[in-house]
């Protein structure tokens, strides 16, 4: 007999996306993403503003994505469900849907870990991708995580280096805000620093130990530079636009490939993941496939929807903790502060 198909409603509302999808077996039927422009005004994602989105988002997200997979709801085997870390607000909103709408169902619920969802976010199979083979080292780099993580199994990993303050994506969008680009500013600054030079301006790289990071120091190199350069030339930033962007990415991917390679050397392991919303960034992408040549690492960079927040890389780690039996009871709630 043909082994029965497994169904897994994943959800994701971490922080500033209202994500559903489902999950096939290992593949992706749907994976529906609802952003939240409200805080482009702001310069940062508001909280409150966040939870509210998601409580008008949520129902159509789920809706959207049952339907975009051609599946009615009582095919879905289970629901997995981001419980952390992430904002209380946020959390509760994507943490009690999931409850009430299993319990409506009679189908087991799954907590996932939102950082475990970023590196299994690899094992998703859409029909031309390599995954990595275990053990692999995984770089995860989002707005509020910046981690190498050892992974020796799907659900078997360890932290081995972090950051001690602001996060990589944190850099980009704290750096983006100095010239005066909106929330989130990764994105552009990727964009323009495409057309620019990234030796053109210097700013200070942290000296840090083991396999930390630290990139406070970078926004206050590039916020005293700008303010000096600005005092002479206001002009300064229009004029040098993308120079400014290419520099300051290329000095937040050399020290986050610099750590990469002292992990690598230090483990021993050469098969090199990268995940998180900071790895969409064509910078960082081309810098790993470069030091793949030189270090003669395997490198596994995730499709570009399934880097930034989004529910299939819960629902992948929710399949492979409903194959293990690992359910949640309806006491489950929230946890922002949840760690690996
Ligand atoms: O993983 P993610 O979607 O949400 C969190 O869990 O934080 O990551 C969002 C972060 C933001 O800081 C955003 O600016 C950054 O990822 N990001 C980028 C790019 N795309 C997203 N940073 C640099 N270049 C990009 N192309
Ligand atoms: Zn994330």
């Amino acid at each position: 007999m043909p082994e029965k198909d497994i169904y897994i409603l994943g959800i994701e509302s971490s922080c500033d996306d209202t994500s559903a999808a489902i999950l096939k077996n290992n593949t992706i039927l749907s994976n529906i993403i609802a952003r939240q422009d409200v805080h482009e005004l702001y310069g940062g994602v508001v909280p409150e503003l966040a939870s509210r989105a998601h409580q008008q988002n949520i129902v159509p997200v789920v809706d959207a994505a049952i339907k975009k997979a051609g599946i009615s709801k009582e095919q879905i085997d289970a629901i997995a469900f981001t419980r952390g870390p992430g904002l209380m607000g946020s959390l509760i909103v994507g943490t009690s849907f999931a409850k009430s709408f299993a319990m409506a169902l009679q189908i087991p619920l799954v907590e996932v870990n939102h950082m475990v969802g970023h590196v299994l976010a690899h094992f998703i199979d859409d029909g031309q991708n390599k995954m990595p083979t275990f053990p692999f080292l995984c770089l995860t780099v989002s707005g509020g995580h910046t981690q190498i993580v050892l992974v020796r199994d799907h659900l078997d990993m360890e932290v081995i280096g972090t950051t001690i303050d602001d996060a990589a994506g944190e850099a980009f969008d704290k750096a983006a805000k100095l010239l005066g680009f909106p929330y989130p500013g990764g994105p552009l600054i990727d964009k323009h620093a495409a057309n620019g030079n990234p030796a053109a301006f210097q700013f200070s790289k942290p000296v840090i130990k083991d396999l930390d990071f630290s990139f406070s120091g970078l926004k206050t190199s590039i916020l005293y530079f700008l303010q000096k350069q600005t005092a002479s030339n206001p002009a300064f930033i229009d004029q040098h636009l993308d120079d400014l962007c290419a520099s300051i990415q290329g000095t937040i991917i050399e020290i986050l490939i610099k750590k990469l390679k002292k992990a690598s050397k230090d483990l021993g392991i050469n098969q090199i993941a990268i995940a998180g919303g900071v790895s969409a960034n064509s910078g960082l992408r081309k810098a790993l496939t470069e030091e793949a040549e030189r270090s003669n690492w395997e490198v596994y960079i995730p499709k570009f929807e399934y880097c930034t927040d989004n529910a299939a890389m819960i629902a992948i780690t929710g399949k492979f903790l409903f194959e293990k039996g690992a359910f949640s009871d309806q006491s489950v709630a929230a946890a922002p502060r949840y760690s690996i």
